[in-house]
């Protein structure tokens, strides 16, 4: 029987299925679990043998998993991630995820060697311009997540990174050893004060003064993608957004993940799952 691309016939990674549908970039594929630790209180950091098609995954692309139940209730929808790693060598996809609710708590029971079936990859990645030399990455929260596969994006293109990771404490300044195999890591904090906007202000008015920021990237912080947005308006810096959003089927039809963007002027709606996540910065409004 022939292969379904979705739903019906997961890929099994290890399996000696030929890979379906070779023409669609994504699919559905279960996944073997190769390691699921915590990092802190809230984040955990989840590693998995990925399928062929998986890993071809981009940075800024996301997958939709399929969270097992975290109690006896029914579990309903799957749960966006972005990438955080792709181990390419290994075979492998990384994860570092908040537990926030059913979803990620459901996630958080898997164990070594349980699947996971993500479909993906999905969306739109970061990309990068040619003649770009270093760049400015920022981000808070789960944003550190999402951003933190720039780092090998940038290796890759020969690009050198400032990333500025925003925490309310040291413990969930996260992402910091992959930039710091690229570039310079400036950790900004709540407990003493640095994460306040004047200072990040004051941090990348410098990178800009010494040519170190020929794009800027965001994501995870409303107050903190404003002042990029602003700053890279005045400066003419191109950037991008990795935007969140509530999310269903993660492939275009159901536009439960619509936002409204600002295009020449005029207002637009767009889905974060097919025409994002990642957008222009200045396209993008706060929310
Ligand atoms: C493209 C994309 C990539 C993402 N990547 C990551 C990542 O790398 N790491 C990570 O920790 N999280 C990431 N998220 C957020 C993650 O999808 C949500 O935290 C998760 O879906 C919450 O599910 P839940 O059932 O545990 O919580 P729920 O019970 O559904 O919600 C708990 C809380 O989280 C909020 N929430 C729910 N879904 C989302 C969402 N999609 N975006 C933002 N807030 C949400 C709810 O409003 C609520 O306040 C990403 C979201 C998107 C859209
Ligand atoms: S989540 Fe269904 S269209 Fe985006």
């Amino acid at each position: 029987m022939a292969h379904q691309p979705f739903a019906s016939a997961p890929y099994v990674v290890g399996g000696t299925e030929p890979v379906p549908h070779p023409h669609i970039p994504a699919e559905e594929a279960l996944c073997p679990v190769v390691s699921h630790d915590w990092v802190n209180a809230e984040y955990k950091h989840l590693v998995v043998d990925a399928s062929p098609k998986a890993l071809a995954v981009k940075p800024g692309q996301f997958f939709n998993l399929l969270c097992p139940s975290p109690d006896a209730g029914e579990l309903w929808l799957r749960r966006p991630q972005s990438v955080y790693r792709i181990d390419r060598a290994r075979g492998r996809i990384e994860f570092l995820y908040k537990c926030v609710g059913r979803g990620t708590n459901g996630l958080a029971t898997l164990r070594h060697g349980d699947d996971l079936n993500m479909v993906g990859p999905l969306g739109v990645g970061f990309s990068v311009g040619p003649s770009w030399k270093h760049v400015v990455v920022l981000g808070r929260g789960v944003g550190l997540a999402t951003l933190a596969p720039i780092s090998q994006l940038a290796a890759e293109s020969g690009i050198g990174v400032t990333a500025i990771l925003s925490a309310r404490s040291p413990e969930f300044v996260m992402a910091g050893d992959l930039f710091a195999q690229v570039g310079d890591v400036i950790g900004v904090l709540d407990t003493d004060g640095s994460s306040a906007v004047e200072n990040v202000e004051a941090i990348l008015l410098r990178l800009i003064a010494n040519r170190k920021a020929d794009a800027f990237f965001t994501c995870g912080s409303n107050r903190l993608f404003q002042l990029m947005k602003r700053l890279a308006k005045q400066h003419g810096i191109p950037g991008q957004i990795a935007m969140e959003q509530i999310m269903a089927c993660g492939l275009g039809p159901c536009y439960v993940c619509v936002r409204t963007f600002e295009v020449n002027g005029k207002q637009e709606l767009r889905r974060v799952c097919i025409e994002g996540p990642v957008f222009d910065l200045q396209e993008a409004l706060g929310w």
